[in-house]
């Protein structure tokens, strides 16, 4: 599909879900930051070792969204510039940032993620939460690598897309909080390798294979047996990972 049709499915669906976003929806709790995020999220394994202190880093959040990552940086005392394709998107992230008091430590663009706006060695964090998965990785794949300093780390949460019964599940089957489809392509190896071949070191773990199950059966807590069965079996079982719903990458330039 090119390019310029790709911007326009995602656009329409990001600027919609983007609209009639209450104040109140966008106040984070009081005490909140990027430390408690990670440690909270199922998703950000690891995420907040390998980052580390945060205080006066310079981080590029890639695919801003509503900016809840953002507002959360900025709370751990980044300097944090973020963007996105979708400009209500990035709208709703401004308000979220003087909402909570943090504005002046975010700079928001409309960009996309193909044609990064910013000079070679910015950063010194390149961070994004289910975004790659949106970019075309023939194009933008050396743009984190080029923004980031020397040294600098990025990490990157992304759906996987080698599960035939989770595909059919994300195509066909509705499941509480599913937005609709765009165009977007959870990532294959060939990507999740394409995204981290630049880098002087880079790894990567698969997670969320049975316990994906808390979201597609409705769940909205944790179902601790089904932690435990994924702790238990995907170190030890290498041809299941494939089969899991998302990958945490690790990149150190
Ligand atoms: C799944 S959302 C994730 C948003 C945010 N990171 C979060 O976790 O809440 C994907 C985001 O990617 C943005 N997007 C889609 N295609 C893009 C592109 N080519 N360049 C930049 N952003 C894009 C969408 O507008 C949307 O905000």
């Amino acid at each position: 599909m090119p390019l310029e049709q790709t911007y326009q499915i995602e656009r329409q669906k990001w600027d919609t879900l983007a609209t009639g976003k209450s104040e109140e929806s966008l106040r984070l709790a009081p005490d909140d930051n990027f430390e408690k995020y990670v440690q909270r999220a199922s998703t950000m394994v690891g995420i907040g070792e390998f980052l580390g202190d945060l205080q006066g880093r310079h981080v590029l959040e890639m695919g801003c969204g509503l900016g809840e990552v953002s507002a959360l940086l900025a709370r751990s005392g980044a300097s944090v510039t973020t963007f996105d394709l979708s400009e209500n998107s990035v709208l709703v992230a401004g308000r979220r940032a003087q909402v909570n008091n943090v504005a002046g430590s975010i700079k928001l663009v409309a960009a996309a993620g193909e044609h990064l706006p910013f000079a070679d060695n910015t950063f010194d964090i390149v961070f994004g939460k289910a975004i790659l998965h949106h970019l075309d990785p023939d194009i933008a794949w050396y743009h984190p690598y080029r923004v980031l300093k020397s040294g600098g780390k990025a990490a990157f949460v992304e759906p996987v897309g080698m599960n035939p019964f989770l595909r059919f599940a994300r195509n066909h089957i509705p499941y509480p909080y599913k937005n609709p489809r765009g165009a977007d392509r959870p990532l294959n190896y060939d990507q999740i390798h394409q995204w981290g071949r630049p880098y002087s070191q880079f790894w990567y773990r698969e997670i969320q294979l049975f316990s994906m199950l808390e979201r597609g059966l409705g769940f909205s807590r944790r179902l601790a047996f089904l932690r435990r069965l994924d702790d238990f079996l995907l170190p030890r079982l290498a041809f299941l990972r494939r089969y899991c719903r998302y990958v945490v990458m690790y990149m150190v330039k």
